[in-house]
């Protein structure tokens, strides 16, 4: 628990200018004192930022591409320019990508996924960490997975999948280096009626599809002021984690099982004695 509320937050949300972020802009109407958003579409992001001034939450729009690093760079200075400070910063901007089996996905295509989806959520939680351990009080990151983090539900989505199973990577590390009063979510929504969804055209064909982006938004916020790690919005998630996690302690029983003495072969142990920096949380500056 970190103690985060969202009431009176300074919020930064990437890939604000549609679907989810957006919704999270939405969602913080009436709650947080200012936002500011970022997206690579700088028109579609103007009519947002408007959306939520007019809506009464001080908004600021800051054409960003997220995977690149200057770029997020000047996002923080920004920021802190403006507001002054960032409470709850949202690592949300994402792309899909091309639907192919993985050796017939174009190399481009490939990179461009991680450089969004991994980097530019690594790049963005990087940018905003020293700001949010040097002064005093809560902070919180939410990054945007998906289920794709927590298993592979969807074939020939190869290279989003293993971009989403590094933000969970990400998001696991950062939460137990992080101070206590820091949070970390990570928000692994099944599919969301949005551009992105890898479903139909928005035709009508999406009609029925699961939630929408302003629920998803909702329950994202929810867990953040739980201090929740795990935002988990669609229950049929479970099938495919519990056979993950079924065949991976089956694999264990059937050929590795525990036997006394097995202690030399853990790691967490072995590092606790002899490089404990390597399983603790980094000191709080301001402790
Ligand atoms: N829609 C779904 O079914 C679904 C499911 C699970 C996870 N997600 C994740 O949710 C997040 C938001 O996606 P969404 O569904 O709201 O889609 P969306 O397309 O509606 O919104 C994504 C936003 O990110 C922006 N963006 C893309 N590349 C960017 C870049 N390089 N820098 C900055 N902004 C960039 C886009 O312009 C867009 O405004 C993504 O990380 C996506 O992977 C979506």
């Amino acid at each position: 628990m970190t103690g985060f509320r969202r009431d009176g937050a300074v919020a930064v949300i990437t890939g604000a200018a549609s679907g989810i972020g957006r919704g999270l802009g939405r969602a913080l109407v009436g709650r947080a004192e200012s936002v500011v958003l970022a997206d690579i579409d700088g028109d579609a992001l103007s009519i947002v930022a408007d959306e939520l001034a007019g809506a009464g939450l001080p908004a600021l729009a800051v054409p960003t591409d997220v995977s690149d690093l200057d770029a997020v760079d000047t996002l923080v200075a920004r920021t802190l320019e403006r507001f002054g400070r960032a409470d709850l910063v949202v690592a949300n901007a994402g792309i899909g990508a091309p639907h192919a089996p993985f050796f017939e996905l174009e190399p481009a295509d490939v990179e461009r996924v991680m450089a969004v989806n991994y980097f530019g959520v690594h790049w963005t939680v990087r940018a905003f960490a020293r700001h949010l351990l040097d002064r005093p009080g809560p902070g919180h990151f939410l990054v945007t997975g998906s289920e794709n983090s927590l298993g592979a539900p969807v074939l020939r989505m190869a290279g989003y999948t293993a971009s989403k199973h590094a933000v969970h990577g990400l998001a696991d590390v950062m939460r137990r280096e992080l101070p206590p009063r820091i949070g970390v979510t990570l928000l692994c929504p099944g599919i969301v009626n949005t551009a992105l969804a890898p479903v139909g055209e928005n035709d009508g064909s999406r009609a029925g599809i699961g939630y929408g982006a302003d629920e998803v938004a909702t329950w994202a916020l929810d867990a953040v002021e739980r201090g929740d790690f795990y935002c988990i919005p669609h229950p049929p998630i479970r099938e495919f984690v519990d056979e993950r996690h079924d065949e991976i302690s089956a694999t264990f029983d059937a050929r590795a099982p525990r036997f006394d003495g097995d202690g030399v072969h853990d790691t967490r142990a072995l590092l606790a004695r002899m490089m404990p920096e390597r399983v603790q949380p980094i000191d709080d500056p301001l402790a």
